[in-house]
C-alpha cells in the first residue's frame, strides 16, 4: 500500500439475507477500523436494510450497489437508478464486474456509460477490469485492461479517476480459490497506474486500485504489502463477518 487510504469492499453478489445483515450489525466492529474505508455491496433489495441497520449507526462503513442502469429513469424493467441509490443512502456502485460483462454482455462502452452516470450523480463508481485465463495465456492482459480503462477516459475524461476507484479482478481468480500471487497482482496494478500516468501523473498517483479474486483472511496481508495495491474487493470471504473483519484488520495494519 502506498500512502493512499486503504479501501476494502465486500461484494455479496446474489448471496446474503436478513440474517447476514443482522450478523454484520452485531459482530462487525467498523469503529475499530478508523484508518481504512469499508464498503459493503449487498444485493439491491437489501440496500435499505443494510443502510439503516448497519451503515446508519457507523460513519466507518458505507453501503453500495453492485450495478445500476445508465439512464436516469424510465421504462427499464428490473433496473435501478442513481436517484434510487441516494434514497437508500448508497454512495458507491460497482460497474463492469466480470460477471456482468460475461453473463450479461456488458461492453466496455456500456460500462463507461454506467461509470459516467454514477459520477455525474455523486455516486462513486468502482470500475472492475481483468483478463480471462485465455487472455492471460495469450499475453493479452494489458490490452484488455487498457481497453476497459480507455473506454472510460474517452467518455468521462482522465479526471474522472480523481473520484472513481479501480478494481483489478482477474477472471481466473474470481471464486476459484486461486488468487493471483502478490507479484502477479502488483505487476498489473503498476501497469494500470502507468497507463493512467500517460494521461495525467497526479490522477494516476491518487487513484485507489483494489485487487479482487479469492482474497481471504490468509492471503490478504501479503497482497496489501504491494506498493500499488490499495485495498480489496472481496466476494466469498465477505459473506462471513469475521473473515471480512480479518481482511479489514490486515489492511489497517499494512496501510
Ligand atoms: P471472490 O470474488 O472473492 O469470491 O473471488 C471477488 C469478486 O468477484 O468481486
Amino acid at each position: 500500500m502506498s500512502g493512499l487510504k486503504p479501501f476494502i469492499a465486500a461484494n455479496w453478489k446474489m448471496n446474503g439475507n436478513n440474517a447476514l445483515i443482522s450478523e454484520f450489525a452485531q459482530q462487525f466492529d467498523a469503529e475499530a477500523l478508523s484508518d481504512i474505508d469499508v464498503l459493503v455491496c449487498p444485493p439491491s433489495v437489501y440496500l435499505e436494510r443494510f443502510s439503516y441497520q448497519v451503515a446508519k449507526h457507523s460513519s466507518a462503513i458505507a453501503v453500495g450497489a453492485q450495478n445500476l442502469n445508465e439512464n436516469d429513469s424510465g421504462a427499464f424493467t428490473g433496473e435501478i437508478s442513481t436517484a434510487m441509490l441516494h434514497e437508500v443512502n448508497a454512495k458507491f456502485v460497482i460497474v463492469g464486474h466480470s460477471e456482468r460483462r460475461s453473463i450479461y454482455g456488458e461492453t466496455p462502452e456500456l460500462v463507461a456509460k454506467k461509470y459516467n452516470v454514477a459520477l455525474t450523480n455523486q455516486i462513486t463508481p468502482i470500475l472492475c477490469t481483468g483478463e480471462s485465463e485465455q487472455e492471460r495465456d495469450n499475453e493479452q492482459t494489458f490490452n484488455v485492461i487498457a481497453k476497459d480503462i480507455d473506454a472510460v477516459i474517452e467518455l468521462c475524461g482522465i479526471k474522472s479517476f480523481e473520484q472513481g476507484i479501480i478494481a483489478y479482478e482477474p477472471v481466473w481468480a474470481i471464486g476459484t480459490g486461486k488468487s493471483a500471487t502478490p507479484e502477479q497482482a502488483q505487476e498489473v496494478h503498476q501497469f494500470i497506474r502507468s497507463h493512467l500516468a500517460k494521461y495525467d501523473d497526479e490522477v494516476a498517483a491518487g487513484v485507489r486500485i483494489l485487487y479482487g479474486g479469492s482474497v481471504n483472511e490468509k492471503n490478504a496481508a501479503e497482497l496489501f504489502k504491494q506498493n500499488d495495491i490499495n485495498g480489496a474487493l472481496v466476494g466469498g470471504a465477505s459473506l462471513v463477518s469475521e473473515k471480512f473483519m480479518a481482511i479489514c484488520q490486515n489492511a489497517q495494519s499494512n496501510k
